[in-house]
């Protein structure tokens, strides 16, 4: 039998990774989170000092990029970078920026779509994205665009980065998000965007708990 991939788009801080990894875990699927990997080429292109909204300047770092993916024992997704694990490193607000900018470009693009297309060959996927049900997997089983308001998304993502033991403020993280939101939406490929067949579903007055339970029911009712 052919894998079975569920695609789960949204916003930043929508709530889609923790989700995501919950739903993986409930169902033994594979959880990917693809924004690591935009996060990990943002973070080569910063330490490389090169200009992260530079397309042809991005485009030349590609072919000494080297990303793996694991999985460790607690199945936490880890992120190498040239064999540098760099799972913690790629989670600061500055290459959340970045990661948005070098995903803007074509050739960023290009250079993940493989990747991610040959996990969900090879297993049972959730993945989580902005292009997922769009692009990469538009043959998807199930798709889900995930969304809360911006002031919701921002104190999630406050909470969060905080927990991380990652300082920060409440205005600067809801400028943050709007920025990417931006960014995000509006660039000429691959932008933010709901899949004509998603199953849309906004979080804004729902709990981690409600909301899993809630994506739980959408996802057994297809499968
Ligand atoms: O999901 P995240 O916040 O970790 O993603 C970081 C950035 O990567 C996000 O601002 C947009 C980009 N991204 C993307 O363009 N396409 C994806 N499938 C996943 C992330």
């Amino acid at each position: 039998m052919d894998p079975v991939s569920i695609a789960i788009d949204g916003p930043s801080g929508a709530g889609k990774s923790t989700l995501a990894r919950m739903i993986a875990k409930e169902l033994g699927f594979l959880y990917v989170d693809t924004g690591a990997l935009y996060r990990t080429v943002g973070l080569y292109t910063l330490r490389q000092g090169v200009d992260t909204k530079d397309p042809e300047g991005v485009a030349v770092l590609l072919p000494d990029i080297r990303i793996g993916m694991r999985y460790d024992d607690g199945g936490v997704q880890r992120m190498d970078l040239n064999g540098e694990d760099v799972t913690d490193l790629i989670r600061t607000p500055e290459v959340s920026m970045a990661a948005s900018h070098v995903s803007a470009i074509p050739a960023v693009r290009a250079f993940l779509l493989d990747t991610q297309r040959e996990l969900a060959r090879r297993h049972n996927v959730i993945m989580d994205g902005r292009d997922i049900g769009t692009v990469v997997l538009p043959e998807a089983k199930i798709k889900i665009f995930l969304t809360a308001s911006a002031a919701e998304r921002a104190r999630r993502r406050c909470r969060e980065l905080r927990e991380k033991g990652i300082e920060t403020d409440l205005p600067s993280v809801l400028r943050d998000i709007e920025q990417r939101d931006r960014n995000d939406s509006s660039r000429a490929v691959a932008p933010l965007r709901p899949a004509p067949d998603a199953v849309m579903c906004d979080t804004t007055e729902h709990d981690l708990d409600a909301s899993l339970a809630l994506l739980l029911q959408i996802i057994r009712e297809r499968l």
